[in-house]
This record gives C-alpha cells, structure tokens and sequence, in this order.
C-alpha cells in the first residue's frame, strides 16, 4: 500500500486536505490523517487529481515507428499526467480489423499509459463493425468525413449514412472528424448533426474549432441530441495568423481558426459549452515537416503539453481547476465509458497524478518524450506541472529537478 500524505486532492469537486492510501487494487481509503501501514509519499504543498484522460493521440508505431510508438508515446503521456490515451486507427497499416486492432493492443499493453482504441470505418469493413466493437479495448469508432493523415475517408453521405446506422447498433460512440478541406466546420458539424439524428448514433466532435460550428453543437445538444463536443489546445493557444506565420510546424487538420474563434473557444470552455480537451497528438518528425509546405504533413504532438497548457491557464484564471479536471479526466472517462476513472473516490482505480501548481517552468525540447522531438509550445513559460504520475497504483513518472 502506498499513502500520499499532506497534499491538497480534488475529492467530490474541491480541493480538501486530505491523505490517500492506494495500491494496484485501487484507492482503498481517502480521509484526513489516516491510520495506515503502507509506504508514506510525503506530498505536503502539492495537489493531487485524477489521472488526466486524453481522448485523442495518433501513436502510430507499425510502419510510422520513427514518428511514435506506444513505448514513447507512453512515456510522453505520463510525463503530461495523462494516465489514459484513446487512440485513433489512421495508422499504417490502420486499424480497421480485428487482426490489426490485436496487434496494437500487443503493443499498447507494454507501454506505461492505460488505453482505449478508436477502429477506423472503411466502405469495405462497414458489414463488420459490430464485431470490431466487441473487440477488447474499442471505446468507439472514428470517422473521416474529409479526406487526412492515413487515408480512411467516408465521403458519400449514404456510406456515411450507413456507418452511422451501423455504430448506433453497437451502442459505441462515433467519433467524427468533420472536416472536408475548404468547407466551413458548421457545414460539416450540421451534417454529421443531422446524421447523429436520423440514426440514433451517440455522436463526439473531434477538433472543434469555431463559433459557429460548436454553437451550433451545443444547441443540438441542449435540444437534446446525444452529442459531445471537443475542441484542442493548439486552437486554444494558435491562430491562423500564427499559422501564416511559422508555416508547416502549425500545418494542421482541421486548420488554426481566427483570434476571435480562439477567444470564443475559452470562454465555452469555460462555461461548459464545450465538454472535453484532447490534445490531438499527432507527431511528425521536424525533417517531415521541413518538406515544402504542401508536401508536409498534418499535425502536431501534444500528449505531453496538454495538462501544462491547461495548468498554467488556470494560474492564469482562465479556468477553474474543476473545469480542468471536468474537460481532461471527468469528461472523457463518463463519455467512453471507462469505469472508475476520471475521479477519486474510494474503490475506483488508483490512476493519480501528483501536481505543482506553482512550479515555473520554460518548455524545452530536451525535456520532451515524444519520439518526434519537438513542440510547437517550445519556449513558452508555463506554471504548474505534474510531478508524480500513478497508472494503476504503479508510479510510471517522476519529474527530476530541473
Ligand atoms: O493534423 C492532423 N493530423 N489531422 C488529422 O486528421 C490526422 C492527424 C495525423 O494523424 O497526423
Ligand atoms: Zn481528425
Ligand atoms: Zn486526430
């Protein structure tokens, strides 16, 4: 048994003085000063919170090892608090049978991160999705309503029509990528709407990143269409202006939107419009992306900067910290149905992460883990930082003095 002592947890929605006694079981007791034999953490000036849940990583490994894999990719993800990754199926070879989907299980088991996988849709393997969702590990399906990294497409509506039938049938969440290249976003959100509607699918928008297209989200939403909208830090932190400005290293898809989208998207994240944070990890090597620019490649890594991006913004008062812990662990874990994660309670599982709300840190390169070494946030002075992280009771990170 293990006991964190001293720290500050956010238990029941505040952050209250508390000790936490834990081990590979679970949490077995949360209360003030317990009474415990077991190996003592001392956490005195710290704040714990559940593992962070990062609903949207590329970790690529197969034929795409050089950019990521589950091992590295793990390792980033721990040292960003995150202690849950889902991971999408635009891989090479892409994850879109059962076969495939085994395989990346094999190597997800051996990283330090817990995971969920997204199965891809193609025109060929639709007949097949009620058997890729009782796969263990499908938290849901992915759809690419344009065309992107890896090629899975869906363009013609009546085989988009025909995915979301057939994903409702399994009770899975679909998640979309509703972007076609040039198309406004509502335009795009407004189908997959309409489609989420007429099917009954449980419907999650990837990436959102204007107004108009989460408004119009979220008033399907309050209208009462099973729908969860989710938006990334790089459109939180990047404009398009940024993206004329340094080129391919903020290539993304979808693309950065403008400053006012950018300053509506804090604001519904703060109030509760938009559901949850992921941070899209989506890493290229920095030779990948010196190609000139329409050859370069789309994305940019984020696993491992999320939660300070997010950390320091609540520093900031942008966010709460309880808006924090609601988008990136709370959130993520009640949509994809991750049992007992997302918050701390006695008998859920012991995914921890210890955090330094006042630590001041510059982001370097040399500090990074993601195996495609860099990040647009390179250079940008961030305060409060995970120091300890927990998955499944075992410590999987511990950050050195630096
Ligand atoms: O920028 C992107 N990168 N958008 C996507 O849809 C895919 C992703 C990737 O896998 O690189
Ligand atoms: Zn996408
Ligand atoms: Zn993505």
């Amino acid at each position: 048994m293990k006991v964190l002592r001293g720290a500050e947890v956010f238990f029941e929605g505040a952050l209250q003085r508390l000790d936490l006694a834990f081990d590979e079981e679970g949490i077995h007791r949360i209360g003030p000063d317990l009474d415990v034999d077991g190996e003592v953490l001392e956490a005195e000036g710290l704040v714990v919170l559940p593992g962070m849940i990062d609903a949207h990583v590329h970790f690529r490994d197969f034929h795409e090892a050089h950019k990521e894999d589950w091992e590295t990719g793990g390792r980033a993800a721990v040292a960003g608090g995150v202690t849950t990754v889902l991971d999408m199926p635009n891989n090479d070879p892409p994850a879109v049978t059962p076969q495939i989907l085994r395989e990346k299980r094999e190597k997800a088991e051996r990283s330090p991160v817990d995971f969920g996988l997204f199965a891809g849709i193609t025109p060929e393997n639709l007949p097949t999705l009620g058997e890729l969702a009782r796969e263990p590990r499908v938290v849901g399906f992915k759809l690419y309503m344009g065309e992107t990294t890896g090629g899975l497409v869906i363009a013609r509506r009546s085989l988009q029509r025909e995915a979301f039938r057939r994903v409702a049938d399994t009770d899975k969440v679909l998640a979309v990528h509703c972007q076609r290249p040039g198309r406004p976003e509502a335009e795009d959100v407004e189908i997959a709407l309409d489609l989420a509607v007429t099917t009954g699918a449980k419907l999650h928008l990837c990436h959102l990143r204007t107004r108009e297209g989460v408004q119009l989200a979220y008033e399907a939403k309050r209208d009462g269409v099973d729908v969860t909208l989710e938006t990334c830090p790089h459109y939180l932190y990047f404009t398009e202006e940024d993206a004329r400005e340094r080129g391919t290293l903020l290539k993304v898809n979808p693309p950065l939107a403008s400053p006012e989208d950018r300053d509506y998207l804090w604001e519904a994240l703060a109030e509760g419009v938009i559901d949850l944070v992921a941070s899209d990890h989506a890493p290229h090597t920095l030779e990948e992306k010196a190609r000139p620019y329409e050859k370069a490649p789309f994305g940019l890594p984020g696993v491992e900067t999320t939660l300070p991006l997010l950390l320091d913004a609540v520093s900031r008062g942008r966010l709460s910290l309880q808006r924090l812990v609601e988008v990136f662990s709370q959130k993520p874990a009640e949509r994809f149905g991750l049992r007992d994660k997302g918050r701390i309670r006695e008998g859920w599982r012991a995914d921890l992460m210890v955090v330094d709300l006042e630590k001041r840190l510059l982001l370097r390169r040399e500090a990074l883990r993601t195996k495609c070494g860099w990040s647009p946030y390179e250079g940008f002075p961030l305060r409060g930082w995970p120091v300890r992280t927990f998955v499944q009771g075992r410590e999987v990170f511990r950050k050195s003095e630096d």
